[in-house]
């Protein structure tokens, strides 16, 4: 592809620059490429409607074809512009969660290009919690299609400097608001069939959902067992996944300990540069073993936190040239079902349960 000259521009998300919106929706309403902040992760904006524009952005991020696109509106009346007849239980999570960290999976419309559902009879929607994506989605006057703004197969961005690594010179526009508060991406919740079924655990808990919907939410199994096809296309995929290679180690602290010793005394004879990720609490016991970085991504007690930090880790450990990556697993409840997918995907599943 030829080099684009990639606009960067720094935004206010608390008063949105009106200039710098209409310049942007100018450009997805003309079919082109801005990468712009949500509270889950940046995201790589084009026209939902123009199929031929939503090409680009699977070029931009060397995307395969069979992976699907989110959509994302401003409002929940803007549903009726991209999906079909909706069950009650669509409007019970749009009212309680939109705008926020929830996707839903619904059957989508004829106003919906193939190249965005990648053939699928369904839709993934949502509406972000973020100003600028929202007077963005406003001003364009067309919902947008948007991915996560990586290159396919690295961690998501959840800067707009992370998104200059991955995709400047590749589209035409980033606009940076400063860090995104939750970190991981939306939880995407098939709401095709009777019982909702999270293909992708995220920003909204299953407890939060069954909560809501008084009615049990799985997990898809394809989420945790290799032998299942996981049913959105995305996470079969290689994903989050930084060059070296990632341990994930589950147990007591003094067994984590333990293995973190064991690990690096063989790291240190092959000569390995090693990074710990590792929570404050178990941090405190680790600093002392000189590992070559030790990143701390938050508190337990504020899991929101961790995830909050993971992609900017494993970019860290990617820029610091790290070969070996430890790293501690945390509880599974709540926003931890997120936490512990990405780390599980990060290390391509090896998960040593001490
Ligand atoms: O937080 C987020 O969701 C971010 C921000 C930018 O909104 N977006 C995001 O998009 O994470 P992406 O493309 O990285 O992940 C979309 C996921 C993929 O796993 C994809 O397969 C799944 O949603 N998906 C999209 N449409 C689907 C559909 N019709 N049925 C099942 N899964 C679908
Ligand atoms: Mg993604």
């Amino acid at each position: 592809m030829d080099a684009l000259q990639t606009d960067y521009i720094k935004v206010d998300p608390r008063h949105s620059d009106w200039k710098v919106i209409d310049r942007c929706a100018s450009i997805i309403k003309n079919g082109g490429l801005v990468a712009f902040p949500t509270e889950t992760v940046y995201g790589l904006g084009a026209n939902a409607l123009d199929g031929q524009a939503c090409r680009g952005i699977f070029a931009a991020k060397g995307r395969p074809a069979d992976n699907p696109l989110i959509v994302h509106i401003a409002s929940v009346e803007d549903m009726e512009r991209v999906a079909g007849s909706l069950p009650d239980r669509a409007y019970k999570c749009m009212d309680r969660f939109w705008p926020g960290p929830l996707t839903i999976v619904v059957p989508k419309n004829s106003n919906i290009p193939d190249t965005v559902s990648a053939g699928l009879s369904t839709v993934a929607v949502r509406m972000p919690d973020h100003p600028v994506a929202l007077a963005l989605i406003r001003v364009s006057g067309v919902p947008i299609a948007a991915p996560s703004a990586n290159t396919s197969g690295r961690p998501s961005p959840t800067s707009a400097e992370h998104v200059r690594e991955d995709l400047g010179g590749k589209i035409n526009a980033i606009l940076d608001a400063g860090p995104c508060r939750v970190g991981v991406e939306s939880t995407v919740l098939d709401l095709t069939s009777p019982n909702p079924v999270i293909l992708r655990p995220g920003g909204i808990s299953r407890e939060q959902l069954e909560d809501l919907l008084g009615q049990p939410v799985a997990f898809d199994r394809g989420l945790t067992d290799q032998n299942v096809t996981p049913r959105s296309p995305g996470v079969k995929y290689k994903h989050y996944a930084p060059k070296g290679e990632v341990i994930l180690l589950e147990g007591s602290d003094n067994r984590i300990i333990a293995r973190i010793k064991q690990e690096l005394s063989t790291a240190r004879e092959k000569k390995l540069k090693v990074a710990i990720l590792c929570s404050r609490e178990l941090a405190e016991q680790v600093k002392y073993l000189e590992a070559d970085n030790l990143i701390i991504l938050g508190s337990r007690q504020k899991p929101e936190t961790v995830a909050a930090a993971i992609y900017g880790a494993l970019r860290e450990c990617d820029r610091t040239g790290s070969q070996l990556i430890l790293t501690e697993g945390f509880a599974r409840n709540g926003i931890g079902a997120a936490i512990m997918n990405r780390l599980e995907k990060a290390a391509g599943y090896r998960l040593i349960k001490l």
